[in-house]
């Protein structure tokens, strides 16, 4: 295969879950731009409408759908509700998350539950939906787990985070390993610190300002577009060959000094 769009999405039908804000909002209308119909899923509908408009707006088509990640039956419906507008999803961003920090000798179990809950159950889930309706129609499919360099690496206050992290970056290779014959790849992006509502506010600090001029090798943090060329490559045929692999977009932190 060669030429010079490999990049492109056009003709596919891209779920992109957690697309009411921050990352998922932003990359749902890089794919929209890059040709893709696109199905915005969340749980806050009010924010998804704004996020459809702007991309119906650049004349690309979207639908927005209600979703919760850690609702089997919400996750059906989201991908039934987008099958029957648009087709079977051809590519899904797994990005949901929640990302408050506590120290791991407070952690409750209701805060331990609903971490794994929604960022790697939730994963999981939406994969698995996304895999079984690739599989059912012979199609062949990209999915792209939002993983974190804290799946690699870890920071105090975040052992749940961590924790649910490391398990999508094992989950994507699991997956990749088992759904390769059916030409569906599974690859997962270690982000570092994007500026985003997950991190608003801390890196406003002196303290935080301070983190990231000693902490980020790169002195600065992840600007949105710098995850475009990591998800187009992973979900478009640019990428036709990779699957099991983790791309960290983190200004290197995960090679700073020890
Ligand atoms: P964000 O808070 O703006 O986005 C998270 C989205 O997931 C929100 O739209 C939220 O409503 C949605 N969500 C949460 N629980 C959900 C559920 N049960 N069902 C459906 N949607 C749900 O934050 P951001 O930064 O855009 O996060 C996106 C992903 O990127 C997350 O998985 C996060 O862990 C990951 N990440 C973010 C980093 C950052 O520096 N911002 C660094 C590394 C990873």
């Amino acid at each position: 295969m060669s030429g010079s769009n490999r990049f492109s999405l056009g003709g596919k039908v891209v779920l992109v879950t957690g697309a009411s804000s921050g990352i998922g909002a932003h990359l749902a209308r890089v794919a929209a731009q890059q040709g893709a119909r696109v199905v915005l899923a969340a749980r806050r509908q009010g924010h998804l409408a704004q996020v459809a408009e702007a991309i119906q707006a650049q004349g690309s088509e979207a639908l927005a759908v209600s979703l919760d990640v850690t609702d089997r039956a919400s996750v059906e419906a989201a991908f039934d509700t987008a099958q029957a507008r648009f087709g079977v999803v051809d590519v899904v961003l797994n990005n949901a998350g929640i990302g408050n920090g506590q120290r791991a000798l407070d952690l409750g179990e209701d805060d331990w539950r609903a971490m794994l809950a929604t960022n790697l159950d939730g994963v999981w889930r939406v994969a698995q939906c996304a895999a079984q309706r690739l599989v059912q129609a012979g199609q062949r499919g990209s999915i792209v787990n939002v993983a974190s360099m804290l799946g690699l690496r870890v920071g105090a206050g975040y052992s749940h985070y961590c924790t649910a992290k490391a398990g999508v970056i094992q989950l994507s290779k699991s997956l990749a390993l088992e759904l390769a014959r059916y030409d569906i790849r599974v690859n997962a992006i270690a982000p570092g610190y994007f500026l985003t509502e997950m991190t608003d506010g801390y890196f406003d600090s002196d303290k935080g300002q301070q983190y990231v001029r000693s902490a980020i090798p790169l002195r600065r943090l992840g600007q949105l577009g710098e995850l475009d060329g990591p998800f187009l490559l992973l979900a478009s045929d640019a990428g036709s060959f990779m699957t099991g692999s983790v791309l960290a977009v983190d200004g290197g932190q995960l090679v700073s000094s020890l």
